[in-house]
């Protein structure tokens, strides 16, 4: 099992379900509302954590409530948080609404905000111990590039959510081992409106996207298509799947691309049939004996 270095957010989610999405200027009632853990840092973390991967994270939270119930839940599954900062201000936070089986999301990044180039040089250590690092786009770009310049001084594979979706400088594209977007992450990544199929033609071995129920897809080393399939499950909350699917590609990183894929999606699966991003996020055991229940 891999050691994973995560550089990321850690988010208190409030959630409201409803029968549908408000519009501009109405209001409405919900049905429910809940807080959770969140960020895609630390849903990452937590996935892969629960995996069975020793996880180290690079993060901040504010010098709040929030802040303290989530670094004590962090540390509760077995996370190592000693590079997590407590800084000054509020801890990052995400509205979501769930409505109709989607969901839609606002970040107000706070703390997140905080995650900088210099607590990255700090925890410099941690890039020598990792077997692979993963990081998202809810902490500053020129944080991240630093991740990625990082992890190539040690020799680590660096792994890059593209999430929340941005334009990515092609100096960061270049030190970035493998890129898991989906198809609209990918083509705000890229700056390119050509089919998902060409991009992915275009960057062998390098992208993988995700495609929600439908699994994900990839080229391998010899320019072939690869499409893996994902697996049917009752969905009550699909917040975290794509974090659950990117943990999940770390933890079982050495297993070799195609079967981390496949475990990435049944874990990604099993994510959304619990509330909360990291609610329905598997064990090792749980994903084994799914695993074992398709064959
Ligand atoms: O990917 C899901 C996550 O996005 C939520 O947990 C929310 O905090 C936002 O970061």
């Amino acid at each position: 099992m891999s050691r994973v270095l995560l550089i990321g957010s850690i988010n208190m989610d409030l959630v409201v379900e409803a029968d549908s999405f408000p519009r501009q200027g109405e209001t409405l009632f919900g049905r429910r509302f809940a807080t959770y853990p969140g960020g895609k840092g630390a849903n990452q973390a937590v996935a892969a954590a629960r995996l069975g991967a020793e996880v180290s994270l690079i993060a901040c939270v504010g010098q709040d409530a929030f802040g303290a119930e989530l670094l004590a839940g962090l540390q509760a599954e077995g996370i190592d948080t000693r590079w997590v900062q407590q800084v000054a201000g509020a801890t990052g936070m995400a509205s979501i609404t769930l409505a109709g089986g989607d969901n839609a999301i606002m970040v107000v990044p706070g703390a997140n905000h905080a995650v900088s180039p210099a607590q990255l040089d700090a925890a410099e250590a941690a890039f020598a111990q990792a077997d692979v690092v993963l990081a998202q786009l809810e902490v500053p770009l020129a944080t991240v590039e630093h991740a990625a310049m990082l992890a190539a001084r040690h020799g680590k594979p660096f792994i890059l959510n593209p999430a929340p979706a941005q334009p990515l400088p092609a100096g960061l594209l270049q030190q970035v081992s493998l890129l898991t977007p989906n198809e609209y992450e990918l083509a705000v990544a890229l700056g390119s409106q050509q089919p998902w199929q060409q991009l992915l033609a275009s960057r062998p071995a390098g992208i993988v996207m995700t495609q929600g129920s439908l699994g994900a897809s990839y080229v391998d080393a010899d320019g072939v298509l690869r499409q893996v399939r994902g697996f049917p499950v009752m969905a009550v909350d699909s917040t975290g799947a794509g974090d659950t699917f990117n943990g999940a590609l770390a933890a079982f990183w050495s297993l070799g691309l195609a079967e981390a894929v496949r475990r990435a999606n049944a874990a990604a699966a099993l994510s959304v049939t619990r509330h909360g991003a990291q609610g329905g996020m598997p064990t090792l055991a749980a994903l084994q004996q799914f695993l074992g229940q398709q064959a």
